[in-house]
């Protein structure tokens, strides 16, 4: 793509790196003004946590409220990570035994884990609903996932673009038919901020959360919780700080609750509007578009080759900047590395359930050489390895 905005990645030359979607990669403008934060908290710790800090945090919520169109910046609050956030969700939510969360089988591996602890110690079922892959249609996937609901079921989780399957699911439809039915929702947007357009008041879940560290381009460590007001009393801090029974509370029992953690580094939240800036600058709807059809135009070719069929219709309404090819191997783990090892390709080869993807992720800094090189590497592994059966 644009060779002057792969100058701006940090991203080392030699490598073909297909696997932003796991950890993102931060521009050097960002990644700068990271430091710059960083720095200014060491030349005067005490006056950066406790007395502009609380200042500098409300300005990048207000400006991450903006973009992604949240009536009250107070309903956010910085968190590490997705993870962080599902279990402060998970682990408050007042489950009683018998009580359900309706999900998919296609979602992401912590948020499980932490579904299914928390369930657990409450009695409580974790119903992974089983989606059809291939996909058809929305109306197919909706009829299929609201299958699993019941008299029982207290809350909907649903990741809006999946992990391992890389698949863009009808988040807003599912929230609205919640409602109807009277059903909390919490949204997975892990990939979504920066990568496809994102409107909180639009899509109307009641819980969300989003990774900035990922398509938002800004440091590892900074995501954010969505919870809409009514529900905001429900969940308490995973840790208990000085915000509980604060003694200068402010107006939000949410933002004391959530954003005071103990001393930390919180410069990778403050990076927020200058990630919002370099998107705008470099016109990212266009990067993004761009990406999206390098993504499509390939997709098909990568299935031919290692004889698997699409997860989806290869269209907008199901992929963004990633794709899943559905491949068959001994050793995931050991593909991965030779990818790396062998021919410099950065590529996550993953497990889900008893089947194995590899998922390719292009953004500004990729070219179809990139994929090219993948395709080359594949072949020649098909050819002379066994570590991918052809079906
Ligand atoms: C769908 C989904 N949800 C949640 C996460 C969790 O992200 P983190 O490791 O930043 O908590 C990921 C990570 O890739 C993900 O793909």
């Amino acid at each position: 793509m644009n060779a002057e905005l792969k100058k701006q990645f940090l991203i080392h030359e030699d490598i073909a790196f297909l696997n932003f979607d796991s950890f993102g990669a931060c521009p050097k403008p960002i990644f700068e003004d990271y430091q710059k934060w960083q720095l200014e908290l060491e030349q005067e710790p005490a006056q950066f946590i406790q007395v502009n800090g609380p200042t500098y945090l409300k300005q990048s919520r207000e400006a991450l409220a903006k973009y992604i169109n949240c009536a009250d910046a107070n309903d956010l609050v910085y968190v590490t990570n997705p993870s962080y956030a599902t279990n402060i969700i998970a682990k408050s939510l007042k489950l009683n035994p018998g009580d359900e969360i309706l999900t998919t089988n296609l979602e992401y591996g912590v948020a499980d884990k932490a579904w299914e602890y928390y369930c657990k110690k409450a009695g409580a079922k974790y119903v992974r609903q089983n989606i059809t892959l291939p996909i058809t249609t929305k109306e197919k996937f909706i009829e299929e996932f609201f299958a699993g609901l019941s008299p029982k079921t207290k809350l909907i989780f649903i990741s809006e673009i999946t992990s391992t399957t890389a698949l863009k699911f009808p988040a807003k439809e599912i929230c609205e038919m919640a409602k109807q039915k009277g059903i909390i929702t919490f949204v997975d947007g892990a990939h979504t901020v920066g990568h496809i357009p994102l409107d909180l008041s639009q899509l109307k879940a009641d819980i969300y959360t989003g990774a900035c560290h990922k398509w938002m381009l800004t440091p590892k460590g900074s995501s954010f919780l969505y919870v809409k007001k009514e529900f905001q009393k429900l969940f308490d801090p995973l840790l208990v700080s000085w915000g509980y029974d604060a003694m200068f509370p402010t107006d939000s029992q949410f933002q004391d609750y959530h954003q005071m953690q103990g001393t930390r580094d919180f410069s990778a939240f403050l990076t927020i509007p200058k990630a919002i800036e370099f998107m705008n600058q470099n016109n990212w709807l266009e990067v993004a578009k761009e990406s999206r059809e390098m993504v499509q135009k390939n997709a098909l070719r990568f299935c031919n080759l290692v004889g698997s069929k699409p997860l989806c219709p290869i269209t907008d309404e199901w992929l963004g900047q990633m794709f899943s090819i559905p491949i068959s191997t001994p050793e995931p783990e050991k593909l991965q590395r030779h990818l790396f090892v062998k021919y410099k390709i950065e590529i996550p080869v993953m497990r889900h359930g008893d089947k194995t993807y590899l998922r390719y992720s292009i953004n500004a800094f990729n070219s179809q050489n990139d994929l090219d090189r993948l395709y080359d590497a594949l072949k020649e592994i098909i050819e002379t390895t066994d570590l991918i059966t052809k079906k």
